[in-house]
């Protein structure tokens, strides 16, 4: 029976967690793979640290290119992350003719172009299950379960740092900054936290997800992008009182001869599923023409949540070369040649619901004024509520709207902007809930 030699470059937080279960779940691994699967190094910079583990005959070293280099090395599994260092010896154990498993959504969002052709050209697999949703299996689903589909949507969570902060400000009332530390000491976040917070993190894992349903490979520049650090816990408690709650969601809608691709703060109804996905769990539903709804939900960051899945792509990678089979599936879920260019919808063209917050002097005719404006660009006021909180000889006045167009919503804040009686820049929230008449 042949040893699988295993190369883990980079034994951080999810590295680690590889390395566990590759140590302490070995024969439940190879009782399910068939062959041993052996981790011949690890590599990374702080080779002192505790990690609690007894690495026993696994050669510890500070150079990832010493495991790059040896021939022996079977699989490489990236987790270092950032899109420098990582890219290089991606390309390069791809060139050597290495498969390589890697969670790195930055990276493959950003540079997948480059890496999946020459994975492609090489013929050799890559795999990236822990790039999105963390243990979910999304895509597994999306690329081999739902094969025979038209996705015509996907809507979900995919950030366990945002969904952590966003559910302890609105359950428990704690602040913003002290719950991103919890999330950064627990591994959650990214090194750079701003990726998590701002969005960025979660358009990576749309971009991936939306070549892997629509045989595009989109360009990251074109998703609409709005982090939540804007939400304060005001628009929270709001938000309940309308019946909704707030969550950092990523959207894809196939819209014909283009598609959709935001990530943004939404309010969703209490009633909806995703509402009550909290803390560090993801969930995504993706509609099929076939399945029509199926929802996948679990923890979307962490150390030993990510390592399954990483885990799980070494299984498929091992089982193809014991059986010796190459380009079974391919890589983006579509084969190369059938890939093409869909153009990505402007954000100015979307149309839903809509949660505006303006701060508005506290004396009569500012109602009207406000509502005439929206009025003049098309857009009707599904209910208001003004409260009584002033703040600096202002009160919040907030109003749920019915479906309007981006386009004439821009217009219309930018009117009220101008308005004397409203101090401050109105916000927005964009509202899902008419997810099946879509
Ligand atoms: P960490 O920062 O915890 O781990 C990265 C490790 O790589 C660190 O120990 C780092 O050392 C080491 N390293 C840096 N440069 C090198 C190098 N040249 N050679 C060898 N080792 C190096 O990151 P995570 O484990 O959190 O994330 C790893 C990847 O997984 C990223 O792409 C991330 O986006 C992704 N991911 C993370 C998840 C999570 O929950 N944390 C979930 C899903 C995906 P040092 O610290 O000294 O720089
Ligand atoms: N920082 C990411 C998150 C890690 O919080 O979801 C998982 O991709």
């Amino acid at each position: 029976m042949k040893t699988i030699n295993i190369g883990l470059l980079g034994c951080g937080t999810v590295g680690t967690g590889v390395a566990k279960l590759l140590i302490e779940n070995r024969q439940l691994i190879q009782s399910r793979v068939g062959v041993p699967l052996h981790l011949k190094y690890v590599a990374d910079i702080d080779l002192e640290k505790a990690r609690g583990l007894d690495f026993q005959d696994t050669i510890l070293t500070s150079d990832a290119n010493q495991v790059i280099n040896d021939p022996q090395v079977d699989i490489i599994i990236e987790m270092i992350g950032g899109e420098t260092i990582a890219k290089d010896l991606i390309l390069k154990a791809i060139e050597s003719g290495r498969p390589v498993i890697t969670a790195n959504k930055a990276l493959l969002a950003k540079h997948g172009h480059v890496i999946f052709e020459t994975a492609h050209r090489k013929g050799v697999d890559l795999a990236f299950e822990a790039s999105v949703g963390g243990c979910m299996p999304i895509i597994k689903t999306i690329r081999e379960s739902l094969v025979g589909n038209h996705i015509k949507s996907m809507i979900g969570i995919l950030n366990g740092t945002c969904n952590y902060i966003l559910s302890k400000i609105t359950d428990e009332g704690i602040s913003f900054q002290t719950v991103l530390k919890e999330a950064q000491v627990e591994g959650y976040a990214e090194a750079d936290p701003s990726l998590d917070v701002d969005g960025l993190d979660t358009a990576h894992k749309l971009a991936i997800l939306s070549s892997l349903a629509y045989g595009t490979q989109i360009n990251f520049d074109d998703i609409y992008i709005e982090g939540i650090s804007q939400i304060t816990p005001m628009d929270i408690e709001f938000a309940g009182e309308f019946g909704y709650r707030v969550k950092l969601l990523a959207i894809g809608k196939d819209r014909g001869n283009a598609i959709e691709a935001r990530v943004h703060p939404t309010m969703i109804p209490f009633d909806n599923l995703l509402s009550n996905v909290n803390g560090t769990v993801n969930a995504v539903t993706v509609s099929g023409d076939a399945v029509q709804d199926i929802l996948l939900y679990g923890r979307g960051a962490g150390m030993m949540p990510t390592a399954s899945a990483v885990i799980s792509d070494l299984a498929d990678i091992a089982r193809n070369l014991i059986s010796g089979a190459t380009k079974r599936l391919p890589l983006l879920s579509f084969q190369p040649d059938s890939m093409r260019q869909i153009p990505v919808m402007s954000i100015d063209d979307i149309a839903t619901h809509y949660y505006f917050r303006f701060f508005a002097l506290d004396r009569p005719g500012v109602l009207s004024k406000i509502s005439g404006s929206l009025g003049n660009h098309n857009i009707s006021i599904k209910s208001v509520h003004q409260k009584g909180r002033k703040s600096n000889g202002s009160v919040p006045v907030v109003m749920v709207t019915h479906r309007a167009k981006e386009s004439d919503v821009k217009q219309a804040l930018r009117e009220i902007e101008t308005l004397d009686v409203v101090s401050a820049n109105p916000l927005l929230i964009r509202i899902e809930d008419e997810w099946q008449q879509d």
